[in-house]
């Protein structure tokens, strides 16, 4: 898709559909003025008529609309005009995007110059629109035998909105399409099934993404060499699977000086059995988006690159099938980690914080500005959360306090939880330094306290994604969260 700014009156523009904004109770946006007085007053006539009010995401197509040289004219629905918010914009902007995919238009021009969004400026409102474009195009057809038909539409155009630079506005057209890529690439990871996006699958799609970059650089390692790293405790979650576990490091380097870098590391278990500690039959399929973690940092790091951001940043996957066999690890074991603490596999289904210690042991040699692991790491987040938020645990709160704006700022919310010293002792272990699993209560406090005994030396923050990563049901699939807060966070840190 191509995303661009044009100026001219709505009802002049030459373009597939032309978009329009009526508010609540019928209430016409200036574009939509515009097209009704040049229309002979079709719009007021379609409102008066009660097919259309003007609700929140609510749309209606018109076809060969006389007196306005668009070949078709789209009302959006926004709602209240005076409670009109970011996500209310991001709600509408997802209506019309899916009615014009229906059509057979190949361009749509989103007549959008007077729109205000209480909470937003109008750069916001230009990235979002590319961003949701992008969005809302994902199809998935790796594995189907029938392609799905290229969308029509190609070109959105976007007037130049009231009291905006034009300069400003075309570069965030750019980031928001970057974006919106971002979330593609990472929901297209997390769909693919377990028999395709193994460890090593992983690590070719990230080799992949640094030839497309230049600024990126790929290493893998295989277990040989985590092996002489003495990763006992990533190891010990692959031992029963014939896939063979990689450990992959993606590095941006955008700063010119030796520059500290900003880390993520992506829980990466390309299937999840629960090991010995065999999960249930139901819905176990889903456990193929145990990497969805990974699958944002891959997907993040490729957005940066072509961000150009000025700063270093290092992206470590952690990638490992969780499968039982005779050689698989027991409940009971207990394996040494790469900081040297024994811990002792109480579960084997509390594997992702296995592999993630001693991903966040590797990464001290950095020396990290920050570092966030990203994890579809507890069934309690679920609980907890529901699919709206991103879990967030952390050792520092100014960096807690960040990612919460961050989050807030691009609309993929995160929501803290408490890591206070009482809940350690519940991963107390009779015969190890730690037990991997802290009992049934306060789970996604519990994994995170686990992580932290191995976060120490530098400003961590850990997100549980297990509620957000994905969706169940006849929505199945993964949503590419948190993509969208990772590029915010990263885009603003200074150089
Ligand atoms: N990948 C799962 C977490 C999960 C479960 C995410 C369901 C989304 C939906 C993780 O590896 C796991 O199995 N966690 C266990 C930990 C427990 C054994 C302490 C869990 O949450 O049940
Ligand atoms: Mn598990
Ligand atoms: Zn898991």
């Amino acid at each position: 898709m191509k995303f661009s700014i044009k100026a001219g009156s709505a009802e002049k523009i030459n373009t597939g559909c032309v978009v329009v904004v009526v508010s609540s109770k019928g209430t016409l946006g200036d574009e939509a003025k515009l097209c009704d007085k040049a229309s002979g007053k079709s719009i007021s006539k379609i409102i008066r008529s009660g097919d259309f009010s003007g609700k929140l995401g609510e749309t209606q197509l018109i076809h060969n609309p006389t007196g306005i040289t668009a070949k078709r004219l789209l009302l959006l629905g926004s709602g209240d005009a005076r409670k009109f918010n970011s996500r209310n914009s991001a709600k509408m902007f997802r209506a019309g995007i899916n009615v014009l995919q229906k059509s057979n238009a190949t361009s749509a021009h989103f007549a959008i110059a007077s729109l205000k969004v209480s909470d937003r400026d109008a750069n916001w409102i230009a990235s979002r629109l590319a961003q949701e474009s992008e969005d809302c195009s994902y199809r998935f057809d790796a594995t189907k035998s029938a392609k799905i038909k290229a969308l029509a539409i190609k070109n959105i155009s976007l007037a130049a909105i009231t009291g905006s630079r034009r300069k400003e506005l075309v570069a965030e057209l750019k980031a928001g399409q970057a974006i919106g890529k971002a979330i593609n690439h990472a929901k297209q990871l997390g769909n693919l099934p377990g028999n395709v996006c193994t460890p090593s699958y992983l690590a070719k799609e990230a080799q992949d993404l640094s030839k497309k970059h230049r600024s990126l650089n790929t290493q893998i390692l295989g277990e040989k060499q985590m092996a002489r790293l003495r990763m006992g405790s990533l190891l010990s979650v692959s031992a029963g699977s014939v896939e063979e576990a990689k450990f992959i490091i993606i590095s941006h380097k955008g700063a010119k000086s030796v520059n500290r870098p900003h880390v993520l590391v992506g829980k990466g278990i390309t299937f999840d059995t629960g090991g010995i500690s065999l999960k249930g039959g139901a819905g176990m399929d889903e456990m193929k988006f145990d990497m969805c973690g990974a699958g944002s940092v891959i997907a993040t790091m490729g957005c940066i690159a072509e961000m150009k951001l000025p700063i270093n940043i290092i992206g470590i996957v952690a990638a490992a099938e969780n499968m039982p066999s005779g050689i698989a690890t027991k409940p009971g074991d207990i394996v040494t980690s790469m900081s040297g603490k024994t811990i002792e596999v109480l579960n084997t289904d509390a594997e992702g914080r296995l592999v993630l210690c001693d991903a966040l042991t590797y990464v001290e040699r950095y020396k990290p500005r920050s570092v966030i692991d990203i994890a579809t790491l507890t069934g309690a987040a679920v609980a907890t959360f529901g699919p709206h938020a991103n879990a967030l645990l952390s050792n520092d709160d100014k960096l807690a306090s960040t990612l919460l704006q961050h989050g807030e700022y691009c609309l993929d919310r995160a929501w803290q939880l408490p890591l206070w010293d009482e809940y350690q002792d519940l991963l107390n272990s009779n015969f190890a330094d730690i037990a991997n699993i802290g009992g049934p209560r306060a789970g996604t406090i519990t994994a995170a306290c686990f992580l932290s005994r191995f976060t120490k030396k530098y400003k961590w923050a850990h997100l549980d994604i297990a509620g957000s990563a994905w969706h169940s049901g006849t929505l199945k699939g993964a949503t590419g969260r948190p993509v969208p807060l990772l590029v915010d966070y990263l885009r603003n840190q200074k150089a």
